[in-house]
Protein backbone atom coordinates (compact mmCIF):
# COMPACT_ATOMS: atom_id res chain seq x y z
CA UNK A 1 0.00 0.00 0.00
CA UNK A 2 1.15 3.62 -0.82
CA UNK A 3 1.80 5.62 2.46
CA UNK A 4 -0.02 8.40 2.75
CA UNK A 5 2.34 11.55 2.64
CA UNK A 6 1.28 14.26 5.43
CA UNK A 7 1.97 18.17 5.83
CA UNK A 8 1.45 18.58 9.67
CA UNK A 9 1.23 22.13 10.66
CA UNK A 10 1.52 22.84 14.65
CA UNK A 11 3.93 19.89 14.90
CA UNK A 12 5.36 20.91 17.64
CA UNK A 13 2.37 21.39 20.06
CA UNK A 14 0.42 18.37 21.71
CA UNK A 15 -1.78 17.60 19.10
CA UNK A 16 1.58 17.77 16.38
CA UNK A 17 3.26 15.48 18.39
CA UNK A 18 0.14 12.92 19.43
CA UNK A 19 0.14 13.19 15.39
CA UNK A 20 3.95 12.03 15.00
CA UNK A 21 3.64 9.51 17.53
CA UNK A 22 1.09 7.69 15.56
CA UNK A 23 2.43 7.89 12.48
CA UNK A 24 6.00 6.33 14.31
CA UNK A 25 4.03 3.49 15.24
CA UNK A 26 3.16 2.93 11.21
CA UNK A 27 6.00 4.11 9.67
CA UNK A 28 5.34 2.15 6.29
CA UNK A 29 2.04 4.06 6.29
CA UNK A 30 3.36 7.24 5.95
CA UNK A 31 5.77 10.03 4.49
CA UNK A 32 6.16 12.81 6.58
CA UNK A 33 7.16 15.60 3.28
CA UNK A 34 6.34 19.05 5.77
CA UNK A 35 6.27 20.34 9.36
CA UNK A 36 5.37 23.82 10.71
CA UNK A 37 5.52 25.36 13.99
CA UNK A 38 5.61 29.23 15.12
CA UNK A 39 9.21 29.14 17.04
CA UNK A 40 9.96 25.76 18.70
CA UNK A 41 13.64 25.22 17.13
CA UNK A 42 14.29 22.60 19.42
CA UNK A 43 11.42 20.61 18.74
CA UNK A 44 11.48 21.46 15.09
CA UNK A 45 15.08 19.85 14.65
CA UNK A 46 14.43 16.46 17.02
CA UNK A 47 11.26 16.07 14.71
CA UNK A 48 13.48 16.56 11.56
CA UNK A 49 15.84 13.69 12.51
CA UNK A 50 13.14 11.38 13.51
CA UNK A 51 10.75 11.90 10.40
CA UNK A 52 13.44 13.55 7.92
CA UNK A 53 10.56 15.73 6.21
CA UNK A 54 11.28 18.16 2.88
CA UNK A 55 10.29 21.22 4.07
CA UNK A 56 10.10 23.19 7.38
CA UNK A 57 8.56 26.04 8.07
CA UNK A 58 8.49 28.25 11.63
CA UNK A 59 6.06 31.94 11.20
CA UNK A 60 8.37 33.03 14.19
CA UNK A 61 10.83 34.32 11.16
CA UNK A 62 13.15 35.83 14.03
CA UNK A 63 13.77 32.05 14.70
CA UNK A 64 14.05 30.58 10.96
CA UNK A 65 17.95 31.63 10.77
CA UNK A 66 19.00 29.71 13.98
CA UNK A 67 16.34 26.82 12.24
CA UNK A 68 18.44 27.03 9.03
CA UNK A 69 21.69 26.99 10.73
CA UNK A 70 21.16 24.19 12.72
CA UNK A 71 20.41 22.19 9.79
CA UNK A 72 22.70 23.69 7.04
CA UNK A 73 24.09 20.16 5.78
CA UNK A 74 20.86 18.51 5.80
CA UNK A 75 18.76 18.04 2.66
CA UNK A 76 15.84 20.38 3.69
CA UNK A 77 14.39 23.20 2.65
CA UNK A 78 13.61 25.90 5.70
CA UNK A 79 10.28 28.09 5.07
CA UNK A 80 9.65 31.13 6.71
CA UNK A 81 6.61 33.40 7.88
CA UNK A 82 3.27 33.50 7.62
CA UNK A 83 2.90 33.32 4.01
CA UNK A 84 4.93 30.37 3.58
CA UNK A 85 3.14 27.92 6.27
CA UNK A 86 -0.33 28.66 4.20
CA UNK A 87 1.38 27.81 0.89
CA UNK A 88 2.83 24.51 2.63
CA UNK A 89 -0.60 23.41 3.19
CA UNK A 90 -0.93 23.14 -0.89
CA UNK A 91 2.29 21.33 -1.35
CA UNK A 92 2.52 19.47 -4.56
CA UNK A 93 2.55 15.30 -3.88
CA UNK A 94 1.19 15.26 -0.02
CA UNK A 95 -2.64 13.60 0.16
CA UNK A 96 -3.38 15.46 3.65
CA UNK A 97 -3.05 18.79 5.97
CA UNK A 98 -2.75 17.70 9.56
CA UNK A 99 -3.78 21.05 11.25
CA UNK A 100 -2.56 21.53 14.83
CA UNK A 101 -2.54 24.87 15.03
CA UNK A 102 -3.70 26.65 17.71
CA UNK A 103 -6.16 29.71 17.15
CA UNK A 104 -7.77 31.30 14.60
CA UNK A 105 -4.00 31.62 12.61
CA UNK A 106 -4.80 28.52 11.05
CA UNK A 107 -7.61 29.39 9.25
CA UNK A 108 -5.46 30.28 5.74
CA UNK A 109 -4.23 26.97 5.78
CA UNK A 110 -7.14 25.29 6.40
CA UNK A 111 -8.88 26.79 3.32
CA UNK A 112 -5.82 26.87 1.56
CA UNK A 113 -5.77 23.06 1.78
CA UNK A 114 -9.48 22.63 1.09
CA UNK A 115 -8.62 24.81 -1.50
CA UNK A 116 -6.11 22.42 -3.29
CA UNK A 117 -8.39 19.60 -2.50
CA UNK A 118 -6.30 18.10 -0.14
CA UNK A 119 -7.79 16.20 2.68
CA UNK A 120 -7.59 18.33 6.24
CA UNK A 121 -7.50 16.20 9.35
CA UNK A 122 -8.56 19.10 11.54
CA UNK A 123 -7.78 19.56 14.98
CA UNK A 124 -7.33 23.12 14.72
CA UNK A 125 -10.87 23.84 15.32
CA UNK A 126 -10.84 27.80 15.48
CA UNK A 127 -10.32 27.61 11.50
CA UNK A 128 -13.75 26.19 11.35
CA UNK A 129 -15.41 28.43 13.95
CA UNK A 130 -14.40 31.54 12.43
CA UNK A 131 -14.20 30.65 8.92
CA UNK A 132 -17.22 28.21 8.70
CA UNK A 133 -18.87 29.69 6.10
CA UNK A 134 -16.38 29.90 3.24
CA UNK A 135 -15.15 26.04 3.28
CA UNK A 136 -18.80 24.44 2.12
CA UNK A 137 -18.69 25.97 -1.54
CA UNK A 138 -14.77 24.93 -1.65
CA UNK A 139 -14.97 21.78 -0.32
CA UNK A 140 -18.05 21.09 -3.17
CA UNK A 141 -16.02 22.11 -5.68
CA UNK A 142 -12.67 20.59 -4.83
CA UNK A 143 -14.13 17.24 -3.22
CA UNK A 144 -11.45 18.03 -0.11
CA UNK A 145 -12.59 16.05 2.79
CA UNK A 146 -12.57 17.40 6.54
CA UNK A 147 -12.06 15.10 8.98
CA UNK A 148 -12.20 15.83 12.53
CA UNK A 149 -9.58 15.54 15.09
CA UNK A 150 -11.71 16.69 18.18
CA UNK A 151 -12.56 13.66 20.28
CA UNK A 152 -16.03 15.06 20.29
CA UNK A 153 -16.69 15.43 16.59
CA UNK A 154 -14.63 12.24 15.97
CA UNK A 155 -17.35 10.18 17.69
CA UNK A 156 -20.16 11.46 16.09
CA UNK A 157 -18.58 11.09 12.62
CA UNK A 158 -18.19 7.52 13.65
CA UNK A 159 -21.64 7.33 15.18
CA UNK A 160 -23.11 8.92 11.79
CA UNK A 161 -22.69 5.67 9.96
CA UNK A 162 -25.95 4.49 12.22
CA UNK A 163 -27.98 6.48 10.55
CA UNK A 164 -28.94 9.53 8.32
CA UNK A 165 -28.69 12.99 8.26
CA UNK A 166 -32.49 13.42 8.36
CA UNK A 167 -32.64 10.77 11.16
CA UNK A 168 -30.82 12.88 13.68
CA UNK A 169 -32.89 14.17 16.57
CA UNK A 170 -29.07 16.06 18.25
CA UNK A 171 -25.95 15.62 18.81
CA UNK A 172 -25.08 15.42 22.34
CA UNK A 173 -21.47 17.00 22.69
CA UNK A 174 -19.80 15.61 25.95
CA UNK A 175 -17.68 17.66 28.34
CA UNK A 176 -15.64 16.97 31.16
CA UNK A 177 -16.77 20.00 33.20
CA UNK A 178 -13.04 21.01 33.38
CA UNK A 179 -11.52 21.47 36.79
CA UNK A 180 -14.09 24.29 38.17
CA UNK A 181 -17.01 21.83 37.71
CA UNK A 182 -18.06 21.74 41.55
CA UNK A 183 -16.15 24.79 42.23
CA UNK A 184 -18.44 27.77 44.16
CA UNK A 185 -19.21 30.82 42.30
CA UNK A 186 -17.96 32.82 44.88
CA UNK A 187 -14.71 31.95 44.46
CA UNK A 188 -14.54 31.93 40.53
CA UNK A 189 -13.01 35.73 40.20
CA UNK A 190 -10.35 33.96 42.56
CA UNK A 191 -8.97 31.15 40.42
CA UNK A 192 -5.10 31.45 39.23
CA UNK A 193 -3.49 30.40 36.01
CA UNK A 194 -1.95 27.60 37.74
CA UNK A 195 -5.36 26.47 39.08
CA UNK A 196 -6.90 26.36 35.66
CA UNK A 197 -4.39 24.96 33.70
CA UNK A 198 -4.73 21.45 36.06
CA UNK A 199 -7.04 19.78 33.67
CA UNK A 200 -8.68 16.91 35.16
CA UNK A 201 -8.81 14.54 32.79
CA UNK A 202 -6.32 15.87 29.27
CA UNK A 203 -3.30 16.94 29.13
CA UNK A 204 -3.87 19.54 26.16
CA UNK A 205 -1.73 22.87 25.08
CA UNK A 206 -2.74 25.87 27.14
CA UNK A 207 -5.16 27.84 24.95
CA UNK A 208 -7.63 24.53 25.27
CA UNK A 209 -6.86 23.90 28.74
CA UNK A 210 -7.75 27.56 29.85
CA UNK A 211 -10.84 26.76 27.29
CA UNK A 212 -11.63 23.73 28.97
CA UNK A 213 -11.42 25.42 32.12
CA UNK A 214 -14.37 28.16 31.10
CA UNK A 215 -15.82 26.00 28.97
CA UNK A 216 -15.25 28.63 26.28
CA UNK A 217 -13.86 25.42 24.12
CA UNK A 218 -17.51 23.21 24.33
CA UNK A 219 -18.69 26.25 23.07
CA UNK A 220 -16.41 26.37 19.93
CA UNK A 221 -16.99 23.13 19.86
CA UNK A 222 -20.62 23.35 19.42
CA UNK A 223 -19.76 26.14 16.84
CA UNK A 224 -17.37 23.32 14.79
CA UNK A 225 -20.02 20.81 15.59
CA UNK A 226 -22.84 22.87 13.25
CA UNK A 227 -20.47 23.62 10.46
CA UNK A 228 -19.01 20.13 10.40
CA UNK A 229 -22.16 18.28 9.95
CA UNK A 230 -24.17 21.08 8.80
CA UNK A 231 -26.89 21.20 11.63
CA UNK A 232 -28.22 24.06 13.68
CA UNK A 233 -27.03 24.99 16.73
CA UNK A 234 -30.06 24.44 18.37
CA UNK A 235 -30.17 20.20 17.73
CA UNK A 236 -26.87 20.02 19.38
CA UNK A 237 -26.96 19.67 23.33
CA UNK A 238 -24.12 19.82 25.63
CA UNK A 239 -23.93 17.21 28.05
CA UNK A 240 -21.26 17.06 30.91
CA UNK A 241 -19.86 14.01 31.58
CA UNK A 242 -16.68 14.21 34.14
CA UNK A 243 -15.41 11.09 33.36
CA UNK A 244 -14.84 11.83 29.71
CA UNK A 245 -15.13 7.79 28.55
CA UNK A 246 -18.36 8.38 26.39
CA UNK A 247 -16.82 11.18 23.99
CA UNK A 248 -20.30 12.12 21.91
CA UNK A 249 -23.51 10.85 20.94
CA UNK A 250 -26.03 10.98 18.52
CA UNK A 251 -29.73 10.92 19.75
CA UNK A 252 -31.81 9.68 16.08
CA UNK A 253 -35.56 10.34 15.57
CA UNK A 254 -36.45 6.78 17.12
CA UNK A 255 -34.96 8.10 20.11
CA UNK A 256 -31.93 5.75 19.85
CA UNK A 257 -28.73 7.06 21.66
CA UNK A 258 -25.46 6.12 19.87
CA UNK A 259 -22.33 6.55 21.61
CA UNK A 260 -18.23 6.16 20.95
CA UNK A 261 -16.20 5.40 23.59
CA UNK A 262 -13.10 4.76 25.05
CA UNK A 263 -10.25 6.11 27.56
CA UNK A 264 -9.31 9.48 26.59
CA UNK A 265 -5.83 9.53 24.41
CA UNK A 266 -6.21 12.10 21.00
CA UNK A 267 -3.90 9.26 20.00
CA UNK A 268 -7.49 7.44 19.44
CA UNK A 269 -9.16 10.00 16.80
CA UNK A 270 -5.91 11.26 15.32
CA UNK A 271 -5.40 7.67 13.90
CA UNK A 272 -9.41 7.43 13.11
CA UNK A 273 -8.54 10.72 10.85
CA UNK A 274 -5.33 9.67 9.27
CA UNK A 275 -6.30 5.90 8.18
CA UNK A 276 -9.81 7.05 7.23
CA UNK A 277 -11.81 4.77 5.81
CA UNK A 278 -9.89 2.23 7.52
CA UNK A 279 -9.91 1.06 11.09
CA UNK A 280 -6.11 -0.32 12.13
CA UNK A 281 -5.27 -2.17 15.22
CA UNK A 282 -3.85 0.35 17.94
CA UNK A 283 -4.67 0.05 21.89
CA UNK A 284 -4.93 3.58 22.60
CA UNK A 285 -7.60 4.37 24.56
CA UNK A 286 -8.52 0.85 25.12
CA UNK A 287 -10.97 0.74 28.32
CA UNK A 288 -10.59 -1.81 30.88
CA UNK A 289 -14.04 -2.63 31.66
CA UNK A 290 -13.27 -4.47 35.27
CA UNK A 291 -11.89 -0.91 36.27
CA UNK A 292 -14.81 0.90 34.56
CA UNK A 293 -17.33 2.97 37.79
CA UNK A 294 -19.63 5.29 36.77
CA UNK A 295 -20.42 7.12 33.67
CA UNK A 296 -22.71 10.30 35.05
CA UNK A 297 -23.87 12.47 33.53
CA UNK A 298 -25.41 16.30 33.97
CA UNK A 299 -26.32 19.38 32.35
CA UNK A 300 -23.99 22.09 32.02
CA UNK A 301 -24.46 25.51 34.40
CA UNK A 302 -24.49 27.81 31.97
CA UNK A 303 -24.64 30.67 35.69
CA UNK A 304 -21.17 29.70 36.17
CA UNK A 305 -19.59 29.29 32.96
CA UNK A 306 -21.59 32.30 30.95
CA UNK A 307 -18.89 32.14 27.79
CA UNK A 308 -20.25 28.13 26.80
CA UNK A 309 -24.00 29.99 26.80
CA UNK A 310 -22.34 32.74 24.35
CA UNK A 311 -20.95 30.70 22.03
CA UNK A 312 -24.20 29.31 21.30
CA UNK A 313 -25.70 32.26 21.21
CA UNK A 314 -22.96 33.07 18.47
CA UNK A 315 -23.41 29.56 16.88
CA UNK A 316 -27.55 30.86 16.64
CA UNK A 317 -26.54 34.48 15.42
CA UNK A 318 -24.25 32.77 12.69
CA UNK A 319 -22.46 35.05 9.86
CA UNK A 320 -19.13 36.47 11.83
CA UNK A 321 -20.33 36.39 15.40
CA UNK A 322 -18.47 33.07 15.57
CA UNK A 323 -15.37 34.54 14.21
CA UNK A 324 -16.20 37.59 17.02
CA UNK A 325 -16.45 35.07 19.91
CA UNK A 326 -13.66 33.15 18.98
CA UNK A 327 -11.17 36.90 18.59
CA UNK A 328 -12.62 37.91 21.70
CA UNK A 329 -12.02 34.46 23.75
CA UNK A 330 -8.10 34.11 22.30
CA UNK A 331 -7.11 37.55 23.03
CA UNK A 332 -8.88 37.31 26.55
CA UNK A 333 -7.23 33.49 27.43
CA UNK A 334 -4.05 35.56 26.06
CA UNK A 335 -4.31 38.18 28.85
CA UNK A 336 -5.30 35.55 31.70
CA UNK A 337 -2.19 33.61 30.50
CA UNK A 338 -0.11 36.88 31.21
CA UNK A 339 -1.96 37.35 34.76
CA UNK A 340 -3.33 40.65 33.36
CA UNK A 341 -7.21 39.62 33.61
CA UNK A 342 -9.12 37.40 36.12
CA UNK A 343 -10.26 34.13 35.58
CA UNK A 344 -14.01 35.58 35.41
CA UNK A 345 -13.02 38.23 33.23
CA UNK A 346 -12.50 36.04 29.59
CA UNK A 347 -16.26 35.66 29.62
CA UNK A 348 -17.11 39.47 30.73
CA UNK A 349 -14.79 40.51 27.94
CA UNK A 350 -16.32 38.39 25.31
CA UNK A 351 -19.56 39.11 26.37
CA UNK A 352 -18.96 43.08 26.50
CA UNK A 353 -17.09 42.33 22.56
CA UNK A 354 -20.39 40.41 22.06
CA UNK A 355 -22.67 43.24 22.57
CA UNK A 356 -20.35 46.01 20.83
CA UNK A 357 -20.05 43.77 17.08
CA UNK A 358 -22.79 43.14 14.47
CA UNK A 359 -23.13 40.20 12.82
CA UNK A 360 -22.46 40.12 9.10
CA UNK A 361 -24.41 37.33 7.37
CA UNK A 362 -22.39 34.88 4.44
CA UNK A 363 -19.34 37.20 5.17
CA UNK A 364 -16.34 37.11 2.63
CA UNK A 365 -12.88 36.18 4.04
CA UNK A 366 -12.44 39.62 4.21
CA UNK A 367 -15.34 40.04 6.80
CA UNK A 368 -14.45 37.19 8.45
CA UNK A 369 -10.66 38.40 9.50
CA UNK A 370 -11.87 42.14 9.75
CA UNK A 371 -14.52 41.00 11.93
CA UNK A 372 -11.57 39.08 13.55
CA UNK A 373 -8.99 41.72 14.07
CA UNK A 374 -11.84 44.60 15.41
CA UNK A 375 -13.09 42.05 18.01
CA UNK A 376 -9.45 41.46 18.96
CA UNK A 377 -9.36 45.60 18.95
CA UNK A 378 -12.51 45.47 21.26
CA UNK A 379 -11.42 43.33 23.43
CA UNK A 380 -8.21 44.80 24.26
CA UNK A 381 -10.51 48.27 24.61
CA UNK A 382 -12.53 46.18 27.16
CA UNK A 383 -9.47 44.97 29.25
CA UNK A 384 -8.25 47.88 29.66
CA UNK A 385 -10.84 49.20 31.53
CA UNK A 386 -11.62 45.84 33.78
CA UNK A 387 -7.75 45.43 33.87
CA UNK A 388 -7.00 43.77 38.09
N1 LIG B 1 -4.48 19.18 22.82
C1 LIG B 1 -5.58 18.48 22.66
O1 LIG B 1 -5.79 17.43 23.29
C2 LIG B 1 -6.63 18.94 21.68
C3 LIG B 1 -7.82 18.21 21.56
C4 LIG B 1 -8.75 18.61 20.61
C5 LIG B 1 -8.51 19.72 19.81
N2 LIG B 1 -7.37 20.42 19.98
C6 LIG B 1 -7.15 21.61 19.14
O2 LIG B 1 -5.93 21.41 18.42
C7 LIG B 1 -5.28 22.66 18.22
C8 LIG B 1 -3.87 22.57 18.80
O3 LIG B 1 -3.97 22.38 20.19
P1 LIG B 1 -2.72 21.93 21.07
O4 LIG B 1 -3.24 21.60 22.42
O5 LIG B 1 -1.92 20.91 20.33
O6 LIG B 1 -1.91 23.32 21.14
P2 LIG B 1 -0.39 23.56 21.53
O7 LIG B 1 0.16 22.42 22.29
O8 LIG B 1 -0.33 24.91 22.12
O9 LIG B 1 0.35 23.57 20.09
C9 LIG B 1 0.08 24.58 19.15
C10 LIG B 1 0.92 24.38 17.91
O10 LIG B 1 0.65 25.47 17.01
C11 LIG B 1 1.87 26.20 16.78
N3 LIG B 1 1.51 27.61 16.68
C12 LIG B 1 1.20 28.47 17.68
N4 LIG B 1 0.88 29.69 17.18
C13 LIG B 1 0.99 29.59 15.84
C14 LIG B 1 0.82 30.50 14.77
N5 LIG B 1 0.46 31.79 14.98
N6 LIG B 1 1.01 30.05 13.51
C15 LIG B 1 1.38 28.78 13.29
N7 LIG B 1 1.60 27.87 14.26
C16 LIG B 1 1.38 28.27 15.52
C17 LIG B 1 2.77 25.89 17.95
O11 LIG B 1 4.14 26.09 17.62
P3 LIG B 1 5.25 26.36 18.79
O12 LIG B 1 5.37 25.09 19.55
O13 LIG B 1 6.49 26.71 18.04
O14 LIG B 1 4.71 27.50 19.62
C18 LIG B 1 2.43 24.41 18.17
O15 LIG B 1 3.07 23.62 17.21
C19 LIG B 1 -6.16 23.72 18.90
O16 LIG B 1 -7.01 24.28 17.95
C20 LIG B 1 -6.97 22.91 19.90
O17 LIG B 1 -8.21 23.50 20.18
C21 LIG B 1 -6.42 20.06 20.89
Amino acid sequence: MKPRILIILGSTGSIGRSTLDVVAAHPDRFEVRALAAFSNVDRLVEQYHQFNPKYLCLVDESRSAELAERLKDEPVEILSGENDLIDMAALRGPDMVVNAVVGAAGLKASLRAVEDGKDLALANKESLVAGGPLFPPIVEKTGARILPIDSEHSAIWQVLHCGKKEEIRRLLLTASGGPFRDYPAEKFAEITVEQALDHPTWNMGNKITIDSATLANKGLEVIEAVQLFDVPADKVTVVVHPQSIVHSMVEFVDSSVVAQLSQPDMRLPITYALFWPDRVESAHGRIDWSQMADLTFEDPDFERFPALRLAIEAARAGGTMPAVFNAANEAAVAAFLDHDIRFTEISETIRRVIEASTSIGQPSLDDILEADREARRLAKQTMETIAL
